[in-house]
């Protein structure tokens, strides 16, 4: 999921070495201007026996950058001007041979050059791997990419699995929508840096026999977003799931769960290791008393089956009043269809949280938008109807704010 401003304003230099998953590039220059970047594609001779500099161009929009010898530049030198504009150098894909250089400061063609005379801290370079992967395992490739982190560099990745040579390992490039968000996360503010986070998203489910149970139409979009937004901000974020079917945002722990009761077992030993607990599941107050082991069956007779229910226990309120020094700063959501301040304001009491984020259930579950109301004890704050991975971000900035270890 990226927003269509995530990268608007940023100029990117995206530069190709020779590797099989240059064919990546292509789809990778388009997430990069749907975000709202503008590409300049520049790449060395061996990346053009894989991608031609035609489809760089179309796709980018501007003539591809290949040579330092290119008498079309007023002044002569590409590499400088090139590297001056830049908000960022992203190598993808990075050959092992192409790191090397990096790691040498080669400047014998325009890709390595331009890397070397950048402004190293206004410009920053990001690097993406794709190799074989005894290329990567290969003491050499190790020396040089702690090497290159040690310059300064960001290295993206490698992925694993299935490789283009028929092996499987480490070494593959992210894919096109992963380097995408890394490049979205790298600009974002570290709000977060150093602090841990946990949160809870999506329904839960509550078996009434081994084919049927009951549920609700929670998305677990919102909390998908929080724990997304969570770690652009720096924060080391567990994720604790209910059945939902959404991917794992990048750099996030998830456990997955069915019921109230197994997302309490999980989050309550987690709890006292985080600093912060957002609890944004839509957990089931009741599950049935006792789940049948077999598919209840009609029997003709007409009656029908009474459940006897039993309250679950309450995840926040419980993680709300662990002992001091083991309990997070809580966020809470309220979902309502009605009152939202009021009911909130009363949530807040009731669970004695500092902090509980309002929304109207029916209007947001399943959408990709929200609008939410910030209740704590000085007052409220709404954050206007957005994108819920903005409106995450937003609340991500305000759990900060609050939560800073200077106010607790
Ligand atoms: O109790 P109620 O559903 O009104 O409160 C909602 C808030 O409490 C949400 O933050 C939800 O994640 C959390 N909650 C919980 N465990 C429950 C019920 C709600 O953590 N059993």
């Amino acid at each position: 999921m990226s927003t269509p401003l995530d990268l608007q304003g940023r100029h990117i230099v995206l530069g190709l070495s020779g590797g099989i998953a240059c064919y990546k590039a292509a789809e990778l220059t388009r997430e990069l201007v749907k975000a709202g970047a503008t590409v300049q594609v520049v790449m060395t001779e061996a990346a053009t026996q894989f991608i031609t500099p035609v489809t760089m161009q179309a796709l980018s929009n501007r003539p591809v950058a290949l040579s330092q010898w290119d008498a079309r530049e007023p002044n002569n030198m590409a590499h400088i001007n090139l590297s001056r504009e830049a908000d960022a150098i992203l190598i993808a894909p990075a050959s092992a041979d192409f790191i090397a250089r990096l790691v040498q400061g080669r400047a014998d063609e325009l890709l390595s050059l331009l890397c070397l005379a950048r402004p190293i801290d206004r410009c920053p370079l990001l690097v993406a791997p794709a190799m074989n992967r005894e290329m990567w395992a290969h003491p050499a490739t190790q020396r040089n990419v702690a090497q290159l982190r040690a310059d300064g560099a960001t290295v993206l990745g490698p992925g694993a699995g299935d490789q283009a040579c028929g092996e499987i390992g480490d070494g593959r490039m992210l894919e096109a929508e992963e380097l995408r968000d890394e490049l979205i996360a790298f600009f974002r503010p570290k709000l977060l840096a150093g602090r841990t986070l946990l949160v809870t998203a999506g329904p839960t489910f509550e078996a009434i026999d081994p084919v049927r149970g009951i549920t609700n139409h929670s998305s677990g979009k919102m909390g998908f977003a929080i724990a997304r937004a969570a770690a652009e901000a720096g924060a080391d974020v567990t994720l604790v799931a209910g059945p939902v079917h959404l991917p794992t945002p990048r750099h996030v722990r998830r456990i997955d769960v069915q019921s109230a009761q197994q997302m309490f077992d999980a989050v309550l030993p987690l709890a006292a290791r985080h600093q912060l607990f957002v609890a944004t599941a839509a957990v089931a107050d009741w599950r049935p008393m006792n789940a049948a082991d077999q598919k209840i069956k009609k029997d003709g007779s007409g009656r029908v089956p009474v459940l006897q229910m039993t309250e679950n226990p309450d995840i926040l309120a419980s993680v709300a009043r662990l002992p001091e020094d083991r309990r997070p700063w809580c966020v809470g959501f309220a979902a309502e269809s009605e009152n939202l301040v009021r009911h909130a304001r009363d949530k807040l009491r009731r669970k004695g949280v500092p902090l509980v984020v309002g929304n109207i259930g029916p209007a947001t579950f399943g959408q990709d938008h929200n609008t939410l109301v910030l209740v704590d004890e000085a007052g409220e704050t709404t954050l206007p109807e957005g994108p819920k991975l903005h409106l995450a971000r937003e609340l991500v900035r305000e759990i900060a704010r609050r939560s800073s270890p200077k106010t607790t």
